[in-house]
């Protein structure tokens, strides 16, 4: 059977008719004024009684891509396990969504893992990461009960067994290696290349998997690759699981994470099915039979389950038309740091919908508020006549978002509103000018 586009929702989800671009959430609409519906809940509604600027998450979305991971996965292969790499969206209410649909996590610090534990993860399904693992942070992992820490240097390795022998614990654990693979993504993101910071070189790890399999307070299962994120090809995934398991034979092979995203209509990324599929396919041929494979999604997971609303503050023309909006670089780093591409409609005249008008498109650049030239959302994006108080949407923001949120310029960092069956709660609340200076000691 010919593998279906992973923006076609048959098996995913039958919450409704998909009219929109495949960026938005599954179960968005544009009802017959043209506002946007998301989750069931109206895009201009939900900024007057929110603010802006704000994340709006559709719940089913995540819960039918969780489902789609989980359910994939297991039908292929019977020992595996889908981790939330929650770095992406280290939100309490993500997680607990996340937990109960059955993943484990993955979490990056301590800080995550005290997220992931509130979110109600049960910490044996928990596997730590980090290149530069504290002390503390390393203590709260065991004392914790945490599953499994993934190693990533020797210094790690060393460390770690001092910890566990003060705490009189042996400490499950896998080794991170770089398998020289890497895929076509942007540098920043880009992991599994041999000249990276993180993990053990494939020359290196099979020294360090020796000495750390002899350690009296490690117990070493598996090996661990991550290879880079925003990856819109399967190929090099293959080549990584290979890579792993030409290494030795162990119990547990944990492919990371990855798997690209639509941000732009144009984008046509492969499906959940496919990408487990093809990592099935490979790990059944490099690997022995009987062995635990896990996964850690983190941005296919979560990207496009929400969008963010911002209102539209000014407009001006000068060389280029300027549509400046109350938020940017504090509530969306990925256009900074990565020269990443956003969607951008008017969420009150989605375009291509509602009653017939004449468009009067303007090329536009869609700024943010913060006091740097280069903080602009979208780039030379097509808008019809936008007026200052309008809403504006850029859909795809549920990965990497909030998770990169900060407070430059003072500004309070935006809300989480999850939306479901035309319900919208807040689970993460909008900052206020007190929060700023919360942690002052005067
Ligand atoms: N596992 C490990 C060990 C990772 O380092 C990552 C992401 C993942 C899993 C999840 O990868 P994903 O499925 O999300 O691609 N801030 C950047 C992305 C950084 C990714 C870091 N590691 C961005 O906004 O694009």
């Amino acid at each position: 059977m010919k593998p279906r586009p992973w923006h076609d929702r048959r098996g995913l989800t039958d919450i409704s008719t998909q009219t929109l671009s495949h960026v938005y959430p599954i179960g968005s609409r544009v009802d017959d004024r043209g506002h946007l519906l998301i989750g069931g809940c109206d895009a201009v509604e939900l900024a007057a009684q929110f603010g802006t600027p704000a994340y709006i998450v559709a719940e089913d979305d995540l819960r039918a891509r969780a489902r789609a991971y989980v359910g994939g996965f297991s039908a292929l292969y019977g020992d595996c396990d889908v981790l939330f790499a929650s770095k992406a969206f280290p939100c309490t209410a993500v997680y607990r969504v996340l937990a109960e649909e059955g993943l484990s996590c993955d979490v990056a610090s301590g800080g995550e893992l005290a997220l992931a534990l509130r979110g109600g993860f049960d910490p044996a399904r928990v596997y730590l990461h980090g290149n530069a693992k504290s002390l503390d942070e390393m203590r709260f992992a065991l004392e914790s009960g945490v599953g499994h820490i993934v190693l990533d240097s020797l210094h790690d390795a060393e460390r770690l067994e001092r910890v566990a022998a003060e705490l009189g614990v042996t400490q499950e654990v896998l080794i991170r290696v770089t398998p020289d693979v890497s895929g076509e993504t942007h540098a920043a993101i880009s992991t599994g290349q041999a000249n990276s910071k993180f993990g053990f070189g494939l020359a290196d790890a099979p020294a360090a998997i020796e000495r750390i399999a002899d350690s009296p307070h490690l117990r070493l299962v598996g090996l661990h690759c991550h290879i880079g994120s925003q990856l819109l090809a399967l190929e090099p995934f293959t080549r990584a699981v290979a890579a792993l398991a030409a290494l030795g034979d162990f119990d547990v092979y944990n492919f990371g994470g990855g798997l690209g995203v639509a941000y732009q209509q144009s984008q046509e990324p492969p499906s959940i099915a496919d990408y487990v599929a093809t990592l099935v396919g490979a790990a059944k041929a490099a690997v022995g039979p009987g062995k635990r494979l896990l996964i850690e999604p983190g941005r296919s997971l979560v990207a496009n389950s929400t969008v963010t609303l911002y209102t539209v503050e000014t407009v001006k023309r000068n060389v280029s038309t300027w549509v400046a909006v109350d938020g940017g670089m504090s509530d969306n780093l990925r256009p900074m740091l990565y020269g990443s591409k956003y969607e951008v409609a008017i969420a009150s005249r989605m375009p291509g919908f509602g009653p017939a008008r004449q468009p009067n498109y303007e090329l536009c650049q869609l700024a943010g508020k913060h006091c740097e030239s280069g903080d602009v959302i979208a780039r030379d994006v097509l808008l019809d006549d936008p007026q200052p108080g309008e809403i504006v949407v850029t859909p795809a923001t549920g990965a990497y978002g909030y998770a990169m949120s900060n407070n430059y310029n003072g500004v309070p960092r935006a809300p989480v509103v999850f939306c479901k069956d035309g319900n919208a709660r807040v689970v993460v609340r909008r900052e206020t000018y007190d929060d700023l200076s919360r942690r002052d000691v005067e």
